[in-house]
């Protein structure tokens, strides 16, 4: 008998254009997975989660559509994975109110995202951003997913979906599959070019700190020219170089080279040459992607197929599992 796939969930939101941090932190390993045969990929764009944050109506729809482009053009196949928006698939946001009532308030104003995020907006900071793990938790749970591959700066919010699901599951009787973080070796964190010591994030003010996957070359190649090093003058992966540290962590996560063979190929080598080396390894990997996301913005009856089929198959299958919590918490079932 064949064996039950590995279920695998992600999500980026579209709350900004993504960053090469979403790139090799998510989306490449998304695509590596796939590519494994041997999981079940939901991917999805994670819509409800960026209004968390005030955004342009219309900027918003044109993200959504430019994310999913993103993802076909680095190679997510719909033919073998699930791929949907997630506003499409009603039971996120129904998951969440559930879960809600059973996460304590001291456990979701702990996370560090959102103690970060509400500094920034005080008394005005939305409930939305307090909830947004538990929506996060709604989306993972509801496919019973084993693995989530994500950046480091989500695995707080894993371990809040686990400790909800184990809560749910000694509840009632065992429902959730508890979910695994699948962090990258290489490129779980991609640092700010700017101030090296913060996460490289879409929502930086100065475009100088952070490379968008859909920079012009010449950007990416200024950008990366620009970015903070030091005076030491030598290529070494340690912490008291944080640029050049970032640096060799990207040009790693592209070729696939480890850090200490890296260093090793620099060895009496200047900055000047190995920031150029850097430069031309991203743009050649983003080059591609960049063209092909042009080819599927262009074709949006494709993107309306892949989004809907994605819908309805997500449905489906969450949809179960959304009744079986309903039946577990003691709702009349749907006659
Ligand atoms: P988001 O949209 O902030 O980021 C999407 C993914 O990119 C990773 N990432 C990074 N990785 C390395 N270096 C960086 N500088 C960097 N910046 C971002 C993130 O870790 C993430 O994997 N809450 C999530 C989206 C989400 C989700 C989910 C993820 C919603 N539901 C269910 C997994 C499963 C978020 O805001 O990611």
């Amino acid at each position: 008998m064949e064996e039950k796939k590995k279920v695998i969930f992600s999500g980026i939101q579209p709350s900004g254009n993504l960053t090469l941090g979403n790139y090799l932190g998510a989306l490449k390993n998304w695509v590596k997975l796939q590519d494994e045969d041997k999981y079940e990929c939901y991917f999805c764009v994670v819509d409800l989660h960026a209004i968390t944050v005030r955004q342009e109506p219309k900027d918003l729809r044109r993200r959504t559509l430019e994310v999913l482009a993103i993802y076909l053009a680095a190679g997510i196949d719909p033919e073998k994975t699930t791929l949907f928006i997630q506003s499409h698939v009603s039971t996120h946001s129904e998951a969440a109110w559930l879960l809600n009532c059973f996460t304590y308030i001291g456990e979701a104003s702990r996370m560090t995202q959102f103690k970060d995020k509400s500094k920034r907006y005080g008394e005005s900071v939305s409930v939305g951003l307090l909830d947004y793990p538990i929506l996060m938790a709604a989306d993972i749970l509801l496919y019973n997913a084993d693995l989530v591959p994500v950046g480091k700066d989500q695995t707080q919010h894993l371990e809040l979906a686990r400790d909800i699901a184990q809560r749910f599951n000694n509840l009632y009787s065992p429902t959730f599959t508890l979910p695994e973080g699948y962090i990258p070796e290489e490129g779980a964190k991609i640092m700010d070019l700017q101030e090296p010591t913060k996460k490289m994030s879409k929502s930086a003010d100065n475009p100088n700190s952070y490379i968008l996957i859909m920079d012009p070359p010449e950007v990416i190649r200024k950008k990366i020219n620009r970015c903070v090093t030091d005076s030491i003058g030598v290529v070494n992966y340690t912490d008291e170089q944080p640029g050049i540290k970032n640096l060799i962590t990207i040009l790693g996560a592209i070729s696939g080279l480890k850090p200490d063979e890296i260093v090793e190929k620099y060895k009496g080598k200047g900055y000047a040459e190995f920031k150029k080396d850097a430069a031309d390894a991203i743009v050649g990997e983003l080059e591609p992607i960049q063209q092909k996301v042009q080819k599927f913005l262009s074709d949006k009856e494709y993107l309306e197929s892949i989004y809907k089929a994605g819908a309805q198959k997500a449905y489906y299958v969450s949809n179960k599992v959304l009744r079986k919590m309903q039946k577990k918490i003691g709702f009349i079932p749907r006659a």
